[in-house]
């Protein structure tokens, strides 16, 4: 079940819920269990990140959030504004992958869910330009996919997410595919931009040091079918930088985190 929120009472106060999902699961038709029983409450404007082995149902979790599924039993509550009754509205999804039009500019593939929206052209100019400047690809709009390094490609797969001003962003192993300096770039920007859109965030990764890095809370899950296996919070001095990656309650974090995710991973051969 699938609930639109825009009652009055679960949008007052700093603690008012963005996402909660309760007692949801998820089996698909050819009869894999990949989700659940899961409880998960996201406050707005919080960064959670989901971490989890290979196949325990994070992407699967994902798209029951932006309604691109539904589950097979449960309840998913996502808060939105009065008028965005549709799903997937007030909701920004960044693919693994960049997926971007090959054939079509930097500006045109941002422009997309506007178009999709029924936006008009010049509208959704000063929109998409917006989003470009705010990843850092102002002078890149006319830029062919081609012509774009990896890191770039997935800025603009973040614009093309932050062009409709989602109030939540959902993002799924964004940063997997680069390099490491690439990506500890990317994690910064990330993170400068949370703090000026005040966006809620639910961010999928493999990697403890990622996560710990970014999240207000780290979310363990377990094997397939996901369970929560862990919620840790992550408390440092904001606004965390550079620094922070090389701190010794940092490493302090990474091993509680570590520690918390290998139960999951028991009985797991990494061959
Ligand atoms: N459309 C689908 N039809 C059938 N099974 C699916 C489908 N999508 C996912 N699954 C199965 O559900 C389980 C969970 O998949 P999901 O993609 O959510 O895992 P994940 O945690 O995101 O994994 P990864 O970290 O490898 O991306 C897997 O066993 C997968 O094979
Ligand atoms: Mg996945």
């Amino acid at each position: 079940m699938i609930e639109t929120n825009t009652s009055p009472a679960a949008d007052a106060g700093p603690t008012a819920l963005a996402v909660s999902l309760r007692g949801v699961t998820k089996a698909y038709d050819n009869g894999v269990e990949a989700l659940g029983p899961l409880d998960l409450a996201v406050r707005k404007g919080e960064f959670v990140s989901l971490l989890g082995p290979s196949g325990c149902g994070k992407s699967t979790a994902l798209r029951l959030i932006a309604g691109l599924a539904a589950p097979s039993s449960g309840t998913v509550r996502v808060a939105r504004h009065e008028g965005e009754a549709q799903p997937g509205h007030g909701i920004g999804f960044v693919f693994q992958e960049p997926t971007l039009m090959p054939w079509a500019s930097v500006r045109e593939n941002v422009r997309l869910p506007l178009k999709l929206g029924g936006v008009a052209r010049a509208e959704a100019r000063a929109r998409v330009d917006a989003a470009l400047a705010s990843v850092g690809l102002a002078d890149f709009a006319d830029a062919f996919p081609r012509e774009l390094s990896g890191g770039m490609k997935m800025r603009v797969s973040l614009a093309r997410a932050l062009v409709t001003d989602p109030d939540i962003l959902l993002m799924d192993e964004p940063f997997a595919a680069l390099d490491e300096i690439t990506r500890f770039r990317l994690n910064n920007d990330l993170l400068a931009l949370w703090r000026n859109l005040r966006k809620t965030v639910i961010f999928v990764t493999h990697s403890v040091f990622e996560s710990v890095y970014l999240s207000q809370r780290v979310v363990v899950m377990t094997a397939r079918p996901g369970r929560i296996q862990a919620d840790l919070r992550i408390e440092t001095v904001e606004p965390r930088a550079e620094e922070f990656r090389t701190s010794a309650a940092y490493s302090d974090y990474c091993r509680k985190v570590s520690a918390a995710l290998a139960p999951s991973y028991s009985g797991q051969s990494l061959l």
